[in-house]
């Protein structure tokens, strides 16, 4: 049976890795290791029958060397304070490798979202905004959508806080709805992004998009614009999956179908979703199918030491934050297998949220041509700064990309006079 991973670990064990790499001794690199701030939060709702209920919510801000912390928000029943921690330090890390001026931050609430009517998700992200403005703020923490929340949510938030701040400031939060401030291209930048990744790592294998199969875990947000961005570019999907399981089809599935019946109601789950020739399979079957390319898309820790070696697909392409485990990273580099690192492969999202709070600071807005033409060459020059690292040092991306990543943050706290 796989041991309970805490993703923290899996986060200190790339900065350990990196540092080793860079040649910092302990004290050049310590505080990077650790969350600047954590705050913890029980507030109470009233629930749609008028009975109270007390939910408990997070914000983490992990680093703020390099600008004021950015970073989702999580609703969802597994949320504890060290998910929440090593979600915000990914973030440090990601803001640092995408080279766009923020630290790492990131919140929680412990809720299953679909357990919940709209109004009363509406009023408890209400709640949760009040409780954690004194730490918030469009030059101190800039939230964002996660999983289980939307830009519907960012909306809600964005409004509690106007109403605590005495005016709207739209750089308050970003994934806003495009009607009050959001970007032309955020909903998508995150998938676009993950598939971005993916062309330049075929490119530099001369691997061709139409002689690709991929598999496709978790088909919310990321998944979904990752799946539909891929089968636009040619390659062929044959798998994806939910929280209610998975389907599968050797010809390729109909993406654009699944999405359109994903995205009617907020709680449609594939395993409603019919169409001819598909075959039901697991969420652990997907990410063991005979593919090219499996990207996980959902949670953490989902390829560990138990799965690993039996996986065929010859890249990971990890659209999730910490999908996998140091342990089961050790295993994938022994079998030559190319993981695309989270804190590069999903970095689109948070370069379009860069994106939009600019455009929110200028209260100047951009064509999503322009959204996306800024998009593409962030991920490409990014990429190869990634893989000429690998090469040069003969390290894995993940290598690379903490590399460069604590390089940033450690250089920018020094030049503070800070310790890193
Ligand atoms: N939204 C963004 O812009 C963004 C940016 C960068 C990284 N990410 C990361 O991408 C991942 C997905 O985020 P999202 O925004 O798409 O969330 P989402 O809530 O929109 O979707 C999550 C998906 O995962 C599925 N899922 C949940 N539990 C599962 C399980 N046990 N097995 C299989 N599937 C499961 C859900 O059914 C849903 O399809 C997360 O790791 C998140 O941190 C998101």
């Amino acid at each position: 049976m796989a041991k309970q991973h805490n993703p923290y670990d899996t986060v200190l064990a790339a900065v350990e890795d990196a540092a080793k790499i860079l040649g910092y001794s302990e004290g050049e690199y310590e505080r990077a290791k650790y969350p600047e701030r954590e705050t913890v939060v029980h507030f109470p709702v009233e629930m749609d029958d008028g009975s109270v209920r007390i939910f408990t919510g997070f914000r983490v801000q992990h680093s703020t060397a390099r600008g004021p912390a950015k970073g989702g928000i999580r609703y969802h029943q597994n949320v504890n304070i060290d998910e929440v921690k090593a979600l915000a330090a990914w973030m440090a890390f990601k803001v640092a490798i995408a080279n766009i001026p923020y630290g790492g931050g990131k919140g929680g609430i412990i809720v299953d979202p679909f357990t919940l009517s709209d109004k009363e998700l509406e009023r408890m992200t209400r709640a949760y905004t009040m409780m954690i403005a004194p730490v918030i703020g469009p030059d101190k923490d800039i939230p964002a959508p996660d999983v289980g929340t939307t830009p519907e949510t960012m909306a809600w938030m964005a409004d509690e806080y106007a109403k605590i701040n005495g005016y709207y400031n739209p750089a308050i939060v970003t994934g806003k709805p495009i009607e009050i401030g959001g970007s032309e291209g955020r909903v998508e930048a995150t998938g676009r992004g993950v598939a971005r990744a993916l062309m330049n790592v075929l490119k530099k294998r001369d691997m061709h998009p139409e002689d690709i199969t991929v598999a496709i875990q978790g088909m919310g947000n990321v998944g979904s614009i990752t799946a539909l961005t891929l089968s636009e570019l040619g390659v062929k999907v044959v798998a994806v999956s939910d929280v209610s399981g998975g389907i599968y089809k050797e010809s390729g599935l109909n993406i654009k179908d699944i999405t359109e019946y994903l995205s009617q109601n907020r709680k449609n789950l594939l395993s409603g979703y019919e169409a001819s020739g598909i075959k039901r399979i697991t969420n652990e079957e997907i990410l063991l199918l005979d593919v090219d390319v499996i990207v996980p898309a959902a949670l953490e820790n989902q390829i560990d030491e138990t799965n690993a070696g039996d996986i065929k697909a010859r890249i990971v392409l990890e659209a999730a934050n910490g999908p996998t485990t140091p342990e089961a990273d050790a295993i994938l580099k022994d079998r030559g297998v190319i993981i695309v690192p989270d804190i590069f492969a999903n970095s689109g999202g948070v370069i379009v949220s860069y994106f939009e709070w600019v455009q929110n600071r200028q209260g100047y807005y951009w064509s999503e041509k322009e959204v996306n033409e800024r998009l593409m060459y962030k991920m490409d020059k990014n990429f190869e700064d990634l893989w000429a690292l690998s090469k040069e040092k003969n390290i894995t991306l993940r290598e690379a990309a903490y590399c460069i990543a604590l390089d940033r943050i450690v250089k920018a706290a020094n030049k503070k006079g800070r310790l890193a």
